[in-house]
């Protein structure tokens, strides 16, 4: 029978998607079973059937997924020479069927999910997450139930709400949101599968192994990733420490998980040398997809961090913006802002020589700019207005002739 673990005392449970945290130490609890004599199976065409050995499934539903996976590898030549890299990739989790990494997560959650006959499937979400749930649930046939935060991008309401899922979107503490769907999810059997639901992280696992294969079954020094709950972080950790317990890698790479200083919990904690956080008052960024001051997976994060060599980072709104238009300008990449703090956090490394030139950096780039194009206003983007008779004119003062 499968279960789940908690890592901070150690005890074990039988699996059960409607508890999730530790009733001791209220961290949130992983799956425990690892598959003996693990291997890739890259002659199948899809991400969870190629890595279904290390994924907690016994059978793949195809008929489930949307495509999810195999994201690409771009190397960013002209940022890694500004920064004087020989070797900066981004993982882009973008190219994902709904614009993020979060499906991922959904993919494993809902493959659970109609296993278990579940009928509906939450989640309390920023947005990704919400439209990410909304797609799968809608292919599924399962009814989802969204609990958005208030001031929620309308792009990621809109993009949720197509899908035909049930919308809430609710005023008030993030921490009290996230209580009340899991009892709430207990009384009317509704499988709230949050940020840090165990499934959901088993799935982010998928994308380091897909990195270690990207880069030739090589290992980055560096990994960049943006941090909120800490769900994606601890999952993306788990795919190398299964590479490193299979023998196939020798070490970790250093995770560097960054958040928006406007909203930092976990990097305030990881500076201060805290096991745990206090909550973040009168938290303001830009970057609302990782705007979290109360992170129920933030002590298992800080624990996953603290014993693998990692570091957490803050970076500022402005470094935020600068990065997310050096990263579109420069590679082609629009990202949201949050994915911007890899490398507004890269830039860190390097002023204190913590990243040097030989290292092979891999940034996370997790969601599409494409779903807060509010924060496009920020960059005051030029626009020639003109008229059919004034263009070469128009033109000419941007390209003289030569
Ligand atoms: C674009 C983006 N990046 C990063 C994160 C942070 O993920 P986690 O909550 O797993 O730390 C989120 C979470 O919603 C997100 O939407
Ligand atoms: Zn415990």
């Amino acid at each position: 029978m499968e279960k789940f673990e908690c890592l901070s005392c150690g005890t074990f449970y039988p699996a059960d998607v409607f508890h999730y945290f530790c009733p001791r130490c209220g961290d949130p609890l992983l799956v425990a079973s690892a598959k003996r004599g693990r291997t890739f199976r890259l002659e199948r065409r899809s991400s969870l059937e190629a890595f279904q050995d290390y994924l907690p499934v016994t059978r793949i539903d195809p008929s489930l997924s949307l495509g999810e996976g195999w994201t690409p590898l771009v190397k960013m030549n002209r940022l890694a020479e500004s920064l004087n890299f020989s070797s900066l990739f981004a993982k882009n989790e973008c190219q994902n069927p709904t614009h993020s990494f979060k499906d991922r997560g959904t993919a494993v959650v809902f493959q659970k999910a109609r296993s278990l006959g579940i009928k509906a499937v939450g989640t309390v979400s920023t947005g990704n997450m919400a439209s990410s749930t909304a797609a799968y649930g809608g292919r599924a046939g399962v009814a989802t139930c969204i609990f958005l935060k208030e001031g929620t991008p309308v792009e990621k309401i809109l993009s949720t709400g197509v899908h035909g899922s049930h919308l809430f979107l609710v005023r008030g503490d993030y921490g009290n949101i996230f209580r009340q769907s899991l009892s709430l999810g207990r009384k009317l059997g509704i499988y709230f599968a949050n940020s840090v639901d165990p499934y959901r992280i088993e799935g982010y696992k998928v994308a380091s192994l897909e990195i270690f294969l990207q880069l030739d079954r090589r290992l980055p020094q560096f990994v960049l990733v943006p941090v909120s709950s800490g769900g994606h972080l601890i999952g993306l950790m788990r795919g190398f420490l299964d590479l490193k317990r299979d023998g196939l890698a020798d070490r970790m790479p250093v995770f560097v998980g960054v958040q928006a200083q406007g909203c930092s919990p976990l990097a305030r904690a990881f500076a201060r040398g805290r096991e745990t956080w206090t909550t973040f008052k009168n938290a303001a960024t830009i970057a609302h997809a990782i705007s979290n001051p109360s992170p129920p997976g933030g002590r298992l994060a800080l624990k996953y961090i603290r014993e693998n060599g990692g570091l957490m980072l803050g970076v500022s709104d402005a470094e935020i913006l600068k990065a997310q238009r050096e990263l579109a300008a420069l590679e082609g990449i629009f990202c949201d802002p949050a994915s911007a703090t890899t490398l507004a956090g890269l830039k860190k490394l390097v002023k204190i020589k913590l990243a040097r030139p030989r290292d092979v950096v891999v940034a996370v780039i997790t969601g599409s700019g494409l779903k807060s194009m509010e924060t496009l206003k920020e960059h005051r983007i030029p626009v020639h207005k003109t008229t059919v008779a004034k263009l070469e004119s128009a033109v000419r003062s941007v390209f003289p002739e030569s």
